[in-house]
């Protein structure tokens, strides 16, 4: 690879979020392998094409965790202590705690995402179909600490991390995650998580690997991304979407192949690509129900009840915090 020195400073960036997104993907593309991280995946078009994965056939997940909160919804909602505040992290288009705010008796819903505008309208449609519901809405990266609304101060706290988000992870953040969320919640919290299981790995394969190329243009508009936000020149018919499961890390890897030998120009910088060389774009972790339970135990959850769907595809886990 042949990296010159980035001219960031040279570069026009409109806001800070640019900023960042531009100094990621210039250290990213000057690591060996080179990387970019699922994060910017999800401009308007990449959500718009997430959305579209979630109903494709051989995507499995979605579905069946939202047959699983449905039919193990009111054993979920027993749990739940009644007036609790539940706080979503990622709350993004709120569909999957609908299935819970139907069964469930509680006295408030804190969604939190990183795009308040869009959380604020999501709340908005939360308040005209549960008119009792208190929602108040955080605009924050849950990734990182931030503060509850005072309102539910007093409140019983409840954590939802459904999607198998945490599977994007690596093990070590997913961890951090997990014991930030912990601090945040409080002493006597409860927290209930998504978690995508070990599999058959021909349907691992397929789910990331769609015949109707979904998921492979949800990869490349990282690259349509850069191209728009930050001036690259990435020609696209020149990369190919893989989709791998690597046995011994438990995990889908997701990558741009690059299909010949090219250089590409980002804010100054060029990068050379051999024939086959990859950009490793996602990890999509699976886990077993025993190593999900001891990821949480190390962060300060213990598992009380874990429910899947027949076929032990998916498993969404109640976990309450503790020392
Ligand atoms: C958001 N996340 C849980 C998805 C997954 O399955 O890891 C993202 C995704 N990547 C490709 N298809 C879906």
């Amino acid at each position: 690879m042949n990296v010159h020195a980035p001219a960031l400073a040279d570069a026009h960036l409109p806001d800070e979020q640019t900023s960042v997104f531009a100094k990621d993907a210039v250290e990213d593309l000057s690591q060996h392998p080179k990387r970019l991280s699922p994060k910017y995946f999800y401009d308007a078009a990449g959500s718009e094409l997430f959305e579209a994965i979630t109903r494709l056939p051989e995507y499995y997940p979605t579905r069946t965790e939202l047959g699983i909160l449905k039919e193990c919804g009111s054993a979920i909602a027993a749990i739940i202590p009644a007036g609790a505040a539940l706080v979503e992290f990622g709350a993004g288009a709120t569909t999957k705690v609908r299935r819970l705010l139907e069964k469930s008796a509680l006295g408030a819903y804190v969604p939190v995402d990183i795009s308040g505008d869009f959380i604020r309208g999501q709340a908005d449609a939360l308040r005209r179909d549960f008119p009792r519901l208190a929602v108040y809405p955080v605009a924050a990266d849950f990734t990182a600490p931030f503060e509850l609304p005072a309102a539910i101060a007093a409140l019983p706290k409840v954590g939802f991390f459904p999607g198998s988000t945490i599977g994007n992870f690596e093990p070590h953040e997913a961890c951090r995650f997990l014991r930030s969320a912990r601090d945040i919640l409080g002493d006597g919290a409860l927290m209930i998580v998504g978690v995508d299981l070990e599999k058959d790995e021909r349907v691992l394969y397929h789910a990331y690997n769609d015949a109707a190329g979904v998921t492979a243009r949800f990869n490349l508009n990282v690259l349509v991304r850069i191209n728009r936000e930050l001036g690259g020149n990435f020609d696209l018919s020149a990369f190919t979407h893989r989709a791998i499961y690597n046995r011994e890390r438990h995990r889908i890897e997701m990558h741009l192949i690059a299909k010949k030998s090219q250089t590409v120009r980002l804010l100054g910088t060029s990068f050379s690509f051999r024939a086959g060389e990859t950009i490793h774009t996602e990890n999509s972790y699976k886990y077993s129900v025993e190593r999900f339970a001891a990821l949480a135990r190390g962060a300060g959850w213990k598992v009380k009840e874990t429910w899947t769907d027949p076929a032990r595809m998916f498993s969404v886990h109640a976990m309450v915090a503790v020392d």
